[in-house]
């Protein structure tokens, strides 16, 4: 299936000079999001992949079902002050400022094999910031997964040493 036909591109939005990638046509067409997430699922079977994490918002649109096909669980990252129990925290910088994401200390065991997923990889602050939090829990990344990556802005670079796949590219 044609996934690159269901992202609708939004130039101008949310502001001038850029061009949004919209996945809401994708996640609205019942059979190209079971397609994707079964697809997405074949590749991460057989990996001993023991959780999914993803990052709030839109991570969990694609990690949720993707944990669901596989059987495993879901760790929500989340942005500051959502998570009830005891956290581990993260800082990063923005292009203006800075975010702060979260995870359940006890989320998972201790060297347990997680997959990050995210709909984007932009700069690949977010992700890397995910990935780090992940090891501060005391779990090994095993990889890290997209449906989207804008090449240009060269989000890889922060990733090195990390097995990354993306189903979509655009130069920007
Ligand atoms: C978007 C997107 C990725 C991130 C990618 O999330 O969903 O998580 O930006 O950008 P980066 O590679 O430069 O970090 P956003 O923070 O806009 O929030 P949302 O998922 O809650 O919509
Ligand atoms: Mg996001």
């Amino acid at each position: 299936m044609n996934f690159r036909d269901k992202i609708a591109i939004i130039e101008g939005f949310p502001k001038e000079g850029i061009s949004f990638k919209d996945i809401t046509p994708l996640i609205g067409d019942g059979e190209a999001f079971k397609t994707l997430i079964d697809e997405m699922a074949a590749k991460l079977r057989g990996q001993g992949v023991d959780y999914i994490a993803g990052p709030e918002a839109r991570g969990f649109i694609f990690g949720v079902p993707l944990a669901y096909a596989l059987g495993v669980g879901f760790i929500p990252i989340r942005k500051k002050g959502k998570l009830p129990q005891e956290t581990v925290t993260i800082t990063y910088d923005l292009e203006y400022g800075q975010d702060t994401l979260e995870v359940h200390k006890n989320a998972f065991p201790k060297g347990a094999r997680v997959a990050l997923v995210d709909d984007l990889l932009a700069t690949g602050g977010t992700i890397s910031a995910c990935a780090k939090l992940i090891e501060l829990a005391g779990g090994e990344v095993v990889s890290v997964d997209f449906i989207i990556e804008l090449t240009e802005l060269h989000g890889r670079d922060k990733l090195d040493g990390y097995k990354v796949e993306s189903l979509i590219t655009y130069d920007l």
